[in-house]
């Protein structure tokens, strides 16, 4: 296949790392995928378990798998990578909020993010340890990378989640529904009704506001609804799709346009906050935010949530 090219790392073998370096081998876009864990053994067996799939599913992308420590050990195997996936750190477990893991997943996550920096300097970074816009945040401090380097995943897999629900609900195809959430990743997402459309037409047309306000709250409560149900480890197979396009549209330099989470610095009347926000996505990872046309509540509730993930991300600089 022409055009196989570039080395993206994904951090973290678990349930999140491994389905997103499964997507995106099986892309076929990339020369080689690196996925690495603490875990001795895990990410080499994943890798092994991947390239014996690849006969049978046709894809060349190499992939492969290399234990590290803490003190860096192993990043080597990463070195050059043009985009690295940080999926390392704990889920929540039934009854935890995101917030409850950030002591913990602080310490991994910076860590993760010196050992980046030191061996793929140029690397377009996607963040997707929990607390989301706070791992981004930190992950921006730790590597020093110029802010539209690091993003965040959340708004993507928001946005699908509740464009499965609306579809599910109408019994239309996911295809004909759109739907956008902006806001942080958690009890401040907002959702934006005047830009959700059902074959083309407004959602407020075919659905009764009541109901558009339920799939709301389910979308809100989308992570702890699968936790719930699995008691063990949290969501990743609607997650890693989210990620893994987000790191198809940086290696393609597609030029898409994604809820992402991303430094905000002017637009909206907002500044100096990584907020979740529809961004071009490229090469150089944001291209720039993109503003949409919000109503009067939706603007307001963008606006809240922007001080609510301020404080929570100027504190992270301590952990
Ligand atoms: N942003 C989102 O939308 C979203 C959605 C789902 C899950 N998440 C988050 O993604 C993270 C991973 O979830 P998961 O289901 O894969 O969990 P998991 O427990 O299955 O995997 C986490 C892996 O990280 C590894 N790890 C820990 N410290 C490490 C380090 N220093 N270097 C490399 N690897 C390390 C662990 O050994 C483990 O294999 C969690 O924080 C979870 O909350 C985010």
């Amino acid at each position: 296949m022409a055009g196989r090219s570039g080395k993206v790392t994904v951090v973290g073998a678990g349930f999140y790392g491994s389905t997103t370096a499964q997507r995106l081998a099986e892309y076929d876009v990339f020369d080689t995928v690196v996925l690495t864990d603490i875990v001795e053994g895990k990410p080499e067996g994943l890798a092994l378990d991947l390239n014996q799939s690849r006969p049978v599913e046709g894809f060349e992308t190499q992939v492969v798998g290399r234990t590290t420590t803490a003190d860096g050990g192993g990043y080597e195997a990463t070195a050059g990578s043009d985009i690295v996936v940080i999926t390392a750190g704990l889920p929540r477990k039934p009854g935890m909020s995101r917030m409850d893991l950030i002591e913990t997943n602080a310490k991994i996550v910076r860590s993760v993010a010196e050992n980046v920096a030191t061996h793929s300097p140029d690397a377009v970074v996607i963040v997707v340890s929990n607390p989301l816009d706070e791992m981004t945040a930190l992950t921006q401090l730790a590597t020093g990378f110029p802010r539209q380097r690091v993003i965040g995943q959340a708004g993507m897999l928001d946005t699908a989640r509740f464009t499965y629900f609306v579809a599910e609900a109408l019994g239309v195809p996911v295809g004909s529904v759109r739907t956008l959430t902006l806001g942080s990743h958690g009890d401040t997402m907002v959702p934006v009704p005047s830009r959700c459309t059902v074959d083309g037409k407004p959602l407020a047309d075919v659905m009764p506001a009541e109901q558009v306000e339920e799939l709301v709250t389910r979308t809100r409560n989308g992570g702890a609804e699968v936790v719930a149900l699995l008691k063990t480890g949290s969501a990743y197979y609607a997650p890693s799709a989210a990620a893994a396009r987000m790191a198809r549209a940086v290696h393609d330099d597609a030029g898409a346009v994604m809820p992402v989470c991303a430094w905000v610095d002017g637009e909206y009347g907002i500044s100096g906050v990584y907020l979740g926000v529809e961004a071009e996505i490229g090469r150089t990872g944001v291209r720039r935010v993109v503003e949409t046309d919000l109503t009067a509540d939706e603007l307001a509730g963008l606006k809240e949530a922007a001080e609510a993930v301020r404080t929570k991300q100027a504190d992270v600089k301590d952990l």
